[in-house]
């Protein structure tokens, strides 16, 4: 059977975490021709695609290595992360937004505090975590969690071919298939909060040729999680 990513080239920007290895595995697997953004510090972390990526080393938030990497790109898959006190993640997203093709799907990921419209409903738990972590993070200049929310406010407003995938806390493990989503965290479905990361970055790759999810924020959730599992049954 023809995969889906034969003859098409897929960029990951921020391919060196974790997150950006599965993404690449699962592009590889559906045969693209994959390139890949990361640190310059970080490029060891790709030596397992040696000979089958493309890596071009720099910063993600600097648009000329971004201009560069995104050319010709079907589908650019971007790790949004609030680490670092730069505008490392509204840098990214834009110079992704400036740079990539017109036509080009474009897909990132974030966490489930990004709302796009402002209906999520957060448990008091949630609330209190991500209070405590933006406050302390900012405090030590380790992390901005403000800029990543800047990020998304960027992309919901561009005109391009987006889909930013909001993503669950996140657990290590076999893969348990295609995660499922909602519109709002806070929807019933979702309430078991926890994606393992390989199927996270599936939904990633398999976002570039499902059209419904254009101009979408899906949350997601594993779909063996009791939430998830009790919503089919439903
Ligand atoms: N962790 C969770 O529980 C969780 C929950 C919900 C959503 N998410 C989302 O999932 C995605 C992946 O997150 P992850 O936690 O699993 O991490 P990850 O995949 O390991 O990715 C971390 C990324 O951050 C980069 N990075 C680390 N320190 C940095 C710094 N100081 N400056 C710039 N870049 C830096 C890493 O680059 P190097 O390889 O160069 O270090 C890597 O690309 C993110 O979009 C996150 O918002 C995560």
């Amino acid at each position: 059977m023809r995969k889906p990513g034969r003859g098409r080239r897929l960029c990951v920007v921020g391919a060196s975490g974790k997150l950006g290895r599965y993404m690449v595995r699962h592009a590889l697997d559906r045969e693209y021709e994959v390139v890949g953004v990361c640190r310059e510090q970080s490029v060891d972390k790709l030596a397992e695609f040696d000979g089958r990526i493309t890596v071009i080393p720099g910063p993600t938030n600097d648009q000329a290595v971004i201009a560069r990497a995104v050319t010709g790109c079907d589908a650019v898959l971007t790790v949004l992360v609030p680490w670092g006190r730069d505008h490392y993640a509204s840098g990214t997203a834009q110079a992704v937004l400036d740079h990539a093709q017109l036509e080009a799907r474009l897909v990132f990921s974030c966490g489930w505090h990004i709302s796009r419209d402002g209906k999520d409903v957060y448990g008091r738990k949630f609330k209190a975590y991500a209070a405590v972590f933006g406050k302390l993070a900012k405090l030590a200049r380790v992390a901005d969690v403000d800029d990543q929310v800047e990020a998304c406010r960027r992309i919901f407003g561009s005109d391009t071919r987006w889909t930013v995938v909001r993503g669950s806390d996140l657990e290590e493990g076999e893969s348990q298939g295609l995660p499922v989503w909602s519109h709002h965290v806070g929807d019933p479905v979702l309430a078991s909060n926890l994606t393992r990361r390989v199927d996270y970055a599936r939904f990633m790759v398999e976002a570039v040729d499902d059209d419904t999810l254009v101009h979408e924020a899906p949350a997601i959730v594993g779909r063996l999680t009791p939430s998830a599992l009790a919503h089919s049954q439903a």
